[in-house]
């Protein structure tokens, strides 16, 4: 974390967790704790739970657990960084930049400044567009292309005035210099003078996820070139780290965000009712645009312009996406050029329909190739099989290879043998023609891909063992209880089934060693958003013992005897195993096992 731990505590600290999740739930007092329905998953009756003690939320329903941070986390989908920051606001506590090391505060209030300057020039851009004489044009441009007030309002639309230093002289009202404006981007130099850097466009703000302003698109009204001027990057302004209309999208909460490539498109779309629209900021899109992506959605339907230059777009975007692990439709605008143009002409039930209808990302680079080869004629057709087959011989899935390779066959009326045997030829040549290369991630990729769901199965079994419930529920007792903790070190010590319970257990050691109770908040700050929710599960689940003393010693002997029984399992050596059996025969004489 970029954050001293120390800081991350206190800002966490500061937040009561009853208060955090109030403002989004409404809690009743139980026990010793809150209930309340879960806002992460439909439900009628109450499973969502808040510990004040603990500090922590858990839903019994969905899983979803953690801190006050990972509750702001996944509320307002935002990354630990940015929701540390909300609570710190909260707490009126300032944070330092993170990343930044020395001369960070110096960065940090850099770009403060750049968010101020620029929301200054949003509003005076917006107050050109709606009440000036020299925004008449502006306006008029807009209403023509179909945008209401009400959008304008919403975006924050306006109009920078066809002059040298209308900006300029705005801004030196509020304090800003001009050179101080070129760092910002709204002022460049020419002919040794300071000027305008928009000058007669429409303004269109570009705003992050937190509500800063952090740079500006700025179109002409006529045929002209440049059609866009962007802001240039500046400290507060990251093209390759944001997108367009995100800030809105994010709320929306689809689990689908359509990508469109235009300001204009993103703005048509949302103005019918669509939200989870957003679009790049002028440039093509970047792996941290994609990985921004997934954390808001896990799937994209891209709707990209129909022109060439969209299509080659739309075929780097899935490949991008995808290996953020996003799942990418696409959807195909017939006869017209744009989102923009589509919703215009049609309504925006259509163009949910179209959504809805768009094409896995496979079936589109397929129906694509296809349409570029005359099928009638043997050779096209043995040529698309072959380049289809490279496409299908790429695929990580090899059940969707398959899948495509049936409809392939059927579509084509070629055997799916030869289709199969076709990419197993592509197979073996690669795998022949590769050498090992460290820095050639996608094979390894591949694999890790293929391996995710076993392997998720297999945590997801083991945490259901009566081995892992056992040690959940004396983890939960050791937390509360010194004499618990102490017995469990002597008889258990460090052997636990998972790396979780074993980090638990440790940090329940240590903290009554130092003589106090484990302090949640900064146990949870070690584990990420996923951990935390099985943690916080941990945790809250306390049931009430008439004694716990006794329960304790219960489950250590289940534990004991779970550990036992595996080993038994596998030992192969028979010495070793008469050992172990006889161990396992003294427990049973010893106690009565839950
Ligand atoms: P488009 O040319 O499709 O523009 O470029 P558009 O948004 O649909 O606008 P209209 O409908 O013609 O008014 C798509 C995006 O590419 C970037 C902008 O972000 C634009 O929204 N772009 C385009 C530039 O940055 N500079 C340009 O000169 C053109
Ligand atoms: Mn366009």
């Amino acid at each position: 974390m970029f954050y001293p731990d120390e800081l991350v505590r206190d800002v966490i600290a500061a937040n009561d967790i009853v208060d955090v999740v109030s403002r989004y739930v409404a809690l009743k007092k139980s026990g010793r704790g809150y209930m309340g329905l879960c806002p992460f998953h439909h439900e009628k009756t109450p499973s969502f739970h808040v510990s004040a003690d603990k500090q922590l939320y858990h839903c019994f329903g969905c899983g979803e657990g953690g801190s006050a941070v990972n509750f702001i986390m996944k509320a307002e989908k935002l990354d630990f960084v940015e929701a540390l920051k909300l609570l710190a606001d909260n707490a009126r506590i300032v944070l330092p930049e993170p990343d930044q090391g020395v001369g960070g505060d110096e960065y940090y209030k850099t770009k403060q400044r750049i968010y101020q300057a620029n929301t200054l020039a949003a509003r005076f851009f917006y107050t050109c567009l709606t009440s000036d004489d020299a925004g008449r044009d502006a306006l008029l441009y807009f209403m023509n292309r179909g945008i209401t007030t009400r959008t304008i309002t919403a975006f924050g639309l306006g109009f920078a005035p066809n002059s040298r230093d209308a900006l300029i002289t705005h801004m030196k009202e509020h304090g800003f210099e001009p050179d101080e404006l070129a760092v910002c981007g709204l002022a460049i130099i020419k002919d040794n003078k300071y000027i305008d850097k928009f000058r007669n466009r429409v303004m269109f703000p570009i705003i992050d996820v937190r509500g800063n302003v952090i740079g500006f698109g700025g179109r002409v009204m006529d045929d002209s070139v440049p059609k866009y001027l962007n802001s240039p990057e500046t400290p507060a302004f990251n093209k390759s780290r944001n997108l367009f209309a995100l800030n809105f999208a994010k709320n929306a909460q689809a689990d689908v965000l359509i990508l469109v490539e235009g300001y204009m498109d993103v703005i048509s779309v949302h103005q019918v009712g669509i939200t989870n629209v957003v679009a790049t900021l002028g440039t093509a899109l970047t792996e941290d645009q994609a990985k921004l992506i997934s954390r808001y959605a896990k799937n994209v339907a891209l709707c990209y312009d129909t022109d060439e230059a969209g299509i080659k777009a739309t075929l780097r975007a899935i490949d991008i996406l995808a290996a953020a692990g996003v799942r990418v439709n696409v959807m195909t605008l017939p006869g017209v050029k744009d989102p923009d143009e589509f919703i215009r002409k049609y309504s925006a039930e259509s163009f949910k329909q179209l959504a809805a209808a768009a094409a896995p990302s496979t079936q589109y680079r397929i129906t694509l190739l296809k349409s570029r080869y005359d099928l009638s004629n043997i050779d096209e057709k043995i040529r698309f099989v072959g380049e289809a087959a490279k496409i299908l011989a790429a695929l990580p899935n090899v059940v969707e290879a398959d899948a495509y390779a049936g409809q392939l066959s059927q579509s084509c009326d070629i055997k799916k043998e030869a289709i199969d045997a076709e990419i197993k030829k592509i197979h073996s040549r690669e795998s022949r023609f590769r050498r090992p290369d460290k820095n050639e991630t996608s094979p390894l990729k591949a694999i890790d891909e293929i391996q995710a769901g076993p392997v998720q199965a297999e945590l997801l079994a083991a945490r259901s063992s009566r081995l892992a419930r056992a040690e959940r529920l004396l983890l939960a007792l050791m937390y509360q209880g010194r004499p618990v903790a102490k017995k469990t070190r002597a008889e258990i010590g460090n052997e636990w089934s998972d790396h979780i319970h074993a980090e638990l257990a440790d940090m329940c050691y240590r903290a009554w060693d130092a003589g106090a109770p484990p302090d949640t908040i900064s146990v949870m700050a070690g584990f990420d958003a996923q951990d935390a929710a099985y943690v916080s599960g941990v945790l809250c689940d306390s049931f009430s013992y008439e004694d716990e003393a006794a329960a304790a010693d219960d489950l250590i002997l289940t534990i004991k005897e779970e550990i036992l029984r595996q080993r038994i399992k596998t030992e192969t050596d028979p010495v070793k195993l008469q050992a172990l059996l006889s161990r396992q025969a003294g427990l049973k004489r010893g106690g009565t096992p839950i």
